[in-house]
């Protein structure tokens, strides 16, 4: 599994993460066997979320393993806080007990990258500020990022927080591209053309801050998994001559176009299911050249202008 280095900060990480979004709904067993497969194949990434399962995956992860410094070491733990309950906050005091609340869940004294997950239109980012310079002084998080912002959104915290924000964990799969879209269809007038984040890839790379795709095999909003989809029949057919040259499954293939990305992405895929894991690891080590890459893109459906 290769490593990737989260923004500029010198962390590095495995390039494909796990998401954590689902583990609540594991035994102890069955969660202990996803992490340690997970270790076994080099990814060391795992994504959390304090909302995840009410903060149930939060915990089972930690008893799952046994949480313990030795485990802790081997690991890089990112969870995120400001999503609450009908309305979103990232008021100084949210942020606080938030971090305070996950970190008695994964049983740890530190948090390695924290997110804001969905923007809070009433934010006040002094207050942002001042969480962070908290958060960090006490070494209880290391590392900031945010999730779903778009770059102004993400400038008007950087006017004042002190931390970089290496990361910005954002929806993309092959069957989910507006962010990609858009730039290739400049000022053009039909819908792909429509720029719907401000241009946040192009931001992300100019600004050095990891781009990481979640729900990588879904289509819409939660919709559902596109690959192995009856909906999707050329998509799948394409996926499948492309597996057997790569010698790996569909699902690692569809990994491996979101990592052929010159933005240097990071994939965080959420299943739960060991054997699957194992196949969609292999995307690390295949190479899609740029023929393949557009090929596979306008097989998901899309027209190169
Ligand atoms: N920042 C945000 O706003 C945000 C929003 C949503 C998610 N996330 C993060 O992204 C992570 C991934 O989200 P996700 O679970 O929706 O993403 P996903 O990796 O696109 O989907 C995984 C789900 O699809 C199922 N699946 C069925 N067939 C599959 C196949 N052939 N290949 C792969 N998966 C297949 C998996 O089931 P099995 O378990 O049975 O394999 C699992 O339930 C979450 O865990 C969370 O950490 C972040």
């Amino acid at each position: 599994m290769k490593k990737l280095e989260l923004g500029k900060s010198g962390l590095l990480a495995s390039e494909i993460s796990l998401g954590c979004m689902r583990m609540d709904q594991l035994t102890k067993q069955e969660a202990n066997r996803v992490i340690e497969n997970a270790l076994e194949l080099g990814i060391d990434f795992f994504d959390h979320a304090d909302i995840y399962g009410g903060g149930k995956s939060e915990e089972i992860f930690a008893e799952a393993i046994n949480m313990n410094s030795s485990i802790r070491e081997k690991m890089v733990i990112q969870t995120k806080c400001g999503i609450r309950q009908g309305f979103f906050d990232f008021s100084k005091d949210h942020i606080l007990a938030s971090v305070e609340g996950s970190l008695k869940r994964l049983n740890t004294d530190y948090i390695d990258v924290l997110l804001l997950h969905r923007p809070d239109t009433l934010v006040e980012p002094e207050e942002v500020a001042e969480a962070f310079n908290e958060l960090k002084r006490s070494g209880k998080v290391r590392h900031f990022g945010v999730s779903n912002h778009n770059p102004m959104q993400i400038e008007l915290l950087k006017k004042y927080v002190d931390q970089e924000l290496i990361a910005n964990q954002l929806q993309l799969s092959m069957m989910f591209t507006p962010m990609i879209d858009a730039g290739l269809n400049v000022n053009m007038l039909h819908e792909p053309a429509i720029v719907r984040d401000g241009s946040i890839m192009d931001y992300s790379r100019l600004n050095d801050m990891t781009i990481q795709a979640w729900s990588p095999f879904q289509y819409g909003f939660f919709e559902g998994v596109f690959v192995d989809n009856d909906k999707f029949p050329e998509l799948n057919q394409k996926l499948a001559e492309f597996a057997v040259t790569k010698g790996a499954t569909k699902s690692a293939v569809a990994i491996a176009w979101i990592l052929r990305h010159p933005a240097r992405m990071q994939p965080v895929v959420g299943t739960m299911n060991t054997e699957r894991l194992r196949d969609i690891a292999k995307a690390s080590e295949i190479t899609l050249t740029r023929e393949e890459w557009y090929e596979l893109y306008r097989t998901a459906g899309n027209k190169l202008p």
